[in-house]
This record gives C-alpha cells, sequence and structure tokens, in this order.
C-alpha cells in the first residue's frame, strides 16, 4: 500500500551551524529508518552541508521552492539542475506561503511541476483553503481549481511520482488543525479528483499529505485516516525531538 511520507519544511531558520546539528541528529534517530519515507527541507543555503551529512542514510533532502528555467538571468532564482546538484530529491512547490507573498499562481506552480519532473526531482504539490474560503463554504472549490490547474497536462507517468499536500492555510502555523475527520474529508476529496482525471489504478497508490500544526500530540488520530499518508511538518520539524516523535507516531 502506500508508504507514508513525512517532510520536515524548515522554511526560513536555520543558519548552516545549526541546520547541521540538527540534522545530525536527526540522522542519529531515523537515519537507517524503512517503514516511512523522511524528507527534510532545509533553507537553500544549508543544503550542501545538510546533504554531505545525510548521503548515506535513508533521510531524502528537499529544496522549499525553485524556478522552472534550467540557468541564465533570473536574479535571485534557483533551478532545478541546482537543486539536484546540490543533493536534492525533493522539492516543495506552490506553498500558501509562496503563494500568499510571493505573488505565486498555478500556472506557475504547474510549470515549476513539469520542469522538477523531467529532471526526476519529485514535487511536493501544496494545495489548500483559507479560512474566508472555508467560511464561505468554498474549500472543496479552491482545492479543486489548484489541483486541477497544478497538475494541468501531466500525463500517468508524472502524476503517479507526485506527492500531493492538504495544508489548509488556516492551519498553517496558527496551533490550529484540522479535525482528523475534515482533513480525512479533504483527502478523499482531492483523491476522487485525482481518479476521476488520471484513474483509479494510478491514483489510489498516490501519497496525500496532511499540512498545518501537525505535532506529536496530533498525528496519531491523523494517520489513523484512511486517506492520510503522512505530515507536512513546519513549525514542530524545526525541533528534532518532536519531529522524530511525528515520525515515529505508532510506537
Ligand atoms: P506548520 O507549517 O506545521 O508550522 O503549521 C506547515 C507547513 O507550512 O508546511
Amino acid at each position: 500500500m502506500r508508504k507514508p511520507v513525512f517532510g520536515g519544511n524548515w522554511k526560513m531558520n536555520k543558519m548552516v551551524k545549526e541546520s547541521i546539528e540538527a540534522v545530525k541528529q536527526l540522522k542519529e534517530e531515523l537515519g537507517d529508518v524503512e517503514r516511512v519515507e523522511v524528507a527534510i527541507f532545509p533553507p537553500f543555503t544549508s543544503l550542501w552541508a545538510v546533504k554531505k551529512i545525510i548521503e548515506d542514510s535513508r533521510i531524502g533532502l528537499g529544496a522549499q521552492n525553485m524556478y522552472w528555467e534550467e540557468k541564465g538571468a533570473y536574479t535571485g532564482e534557483v533551478s532545478p539542475h541546482m537543486l539536484l546538484d546540490a543533493g536534492c530529491k525533493y522539492v516543495i512547490l506552490g506553498h500558501s506561503e509562496r503563494r500568499q507573498y510571493f505573488g505565486e499562481t498555478d500556472a506557475g506552480v504547474n510549470r515549476k511541476i513539469k520542469a522538477a519532473l523531467s529532471l526526476g526531482l519529485t514535487p511536493v504539490v501544496c494545495v489548500g483553503e483559507s479560512l474566508k474560503e472555508r467560511e464561505a463554504g468554498r474549500a472543496e472549490e479552491v482545492v479543486e481549481s489548484q489541483v486541477k490547474k497544478c497538475l494541468e497536462g501531466l500525463d500517468l507517468q508524472q502524476i503517479k511520482k507526485l506527492i500531493i499536500a492538504y495544508e489548509p492555510v488556516w492551519a498553517i502555523g496558527t496551533g490550529k488543525i484540522a479535525t482528523p475527520h475534515q482533513a480525512q474529508e479533504m483527502h478523499s476529496f482531492i483523491r476522487g479528483i485525482l481518479e476521476e482525471l488520471w484513474g483509479k489504478k494510478i491514483c489510489s497508490s498516490m501519497r496525500i499529505q496532511y499540512g498545518g500544526s501537525v505535532k506529536p500530540e496530533n498525528i496519531k488520530e491523523l494517520m489513523k485516516q484512511p486517506d492520510i499518508d503522512g505530515a507536512l511538518v513546519g513549525g514542530a520539524s524545526l525541533i528534532i525531538n518532536s519531529f522524530v516523535k511525528i515520525v515515529k507516531y505508532e510506537e
């Protein structure tokens, strides 16, 4: 069945030295983890240093964003080729903070997904509604539109390589968490959209992570839901003990 996947999104936190210390501890605790997949998403400046530490472990490395071009006059951007070169296997695309503060659109995320896939990077594609949208009863409509626009034009081979992260914007960094029931409802809705477009066979094996104030205290209930296949963890991943507890939710 689907192997749960846990990501630690450090966002704009941790200097190189702090990243090294954190990831050394992470490697000690989770370096040979097999039951689940684990990926860590440090800031760009720490990627290479972190890679050096985890390269002989089962922990994967990912970046928090990228541009779609290979190289050229794009000041301030990082290409998928550069991410591969730095040792990345995953890349988060379309995170709500990118959409909110940096004007990212579904169309841009779509181009990034295609560029990442063409090089063999695994995109972690984030979708999720705002509080206003949920309160207006538009959560499903918004998420459906994001999923369809972000994944437009992908073929079966491409689609099966993706990880989707459902992150309700109102639950990110707020301490408010979707109830396991609310999360399950949306995960199953998303899987339904995927199955409709790409068929049941492929999409029943795709992983959909939940993200938004995930903590050691709430992960167990979330993971009991049939369509929740792991978590994208922000705040709690900065403290390695917490992140390890989340990953080892069954123990
Ligand atoms: P949070 O962030 O766990 O701090 O809510 C999750 C995310 O943004 O990926």
